[in-house]
């Protein structure tokens, strides 16, 4: 069985909806791990409500490059076995660039969720970004996390119309239920062991 981290930042409605998948046994994974680089991470208490244990790793005032921070978060992974050969580390609004390092050791095994149909739209405040350019369809994309910002090979993606009236909010709203749903789902297909890889492309089995 494959042992789930998941990494957040605040509000943690995406791990929940992984979790509560996981909790139904809808995903064959084992629940691992919770861990917040914030401290009043709201999403943290969703985890423990949950029966997750949870871990602070907090990256406020730590000196010295990205690495230096992917190091402890390495270190906690590995004390609670989640390993490059058994883990699969889901970054859920993780605000935080991962380090190449941390991307090398963890190769094919960490997943991000991103609110825009990617390449489109990549990096902060993707549903502005898409509403100032007159976008008539967005989305939101999980995808593998590779050394770029958002630009690993896509596994799902959905899409979400944009009215006329639409604001940052009210898509925001609208591409989150989106995003809910495919992520267990891209959670699943990788536990499942039904995703590969062939170059910048994953075909799914
Ligand atoms: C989501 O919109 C996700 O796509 C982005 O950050 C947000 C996190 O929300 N990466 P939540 O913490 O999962 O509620």
């Amino acid at each position: 069985m494959i042992n789930l981290a998941i990494l957040i930042s605040g509000r943690g409605s995406n791990m929940e909806a992984i979790l509560r998948a996981v909790k139904k046994k809808k995903i064959p994974v084992t629940p691992t791990i919770v861990i917040s680089n914030k401290p009043d991470a709201k999403g943290l208490k969703i985890a423990q409500k949950l029966g997750v244990k949870t871990a602070v790793v907090e990256s406020a005032g730590i000196k010295g490059g990205r690495w230096e921070y992917d190091k402890k978060l390495v270190s906690v992974l590995e004390e609670n076995n989640v390993t490059p050969k058994n883990g699969l580390v889901c970054l859920a609004g993780f605000m935080r660039i991962m380090s190449p390092e941390f991307i090398k050791h963890y190769r094919g095994r960490i997943l991000n969720i991103h609110p825009a149909i990617l390449p489109a739209f990549p990096g902060l405040h993707s549903q502005r970004q898409a509403l100032e350019y007159g976008v008539k369809y967005s989305g939101c994309t999980v995808h593998f996390v590779d050394e770029g910002v958002d630009t690993g090979p896509i596994i799902l993606q959905a899409v979400v119309e944009i009215k006329d009236n639409d604001t940052e909010e009210s898509l925001s709203k609208r591409i989150l239920r989106q995003e809910h749903k495919i992520y267990p789902q891209a959670v699943k297909l990788f536990a499942e062991g039904k995703i590969k890889t062939s170059g910048r492309k994953t075909i799914i089995s």
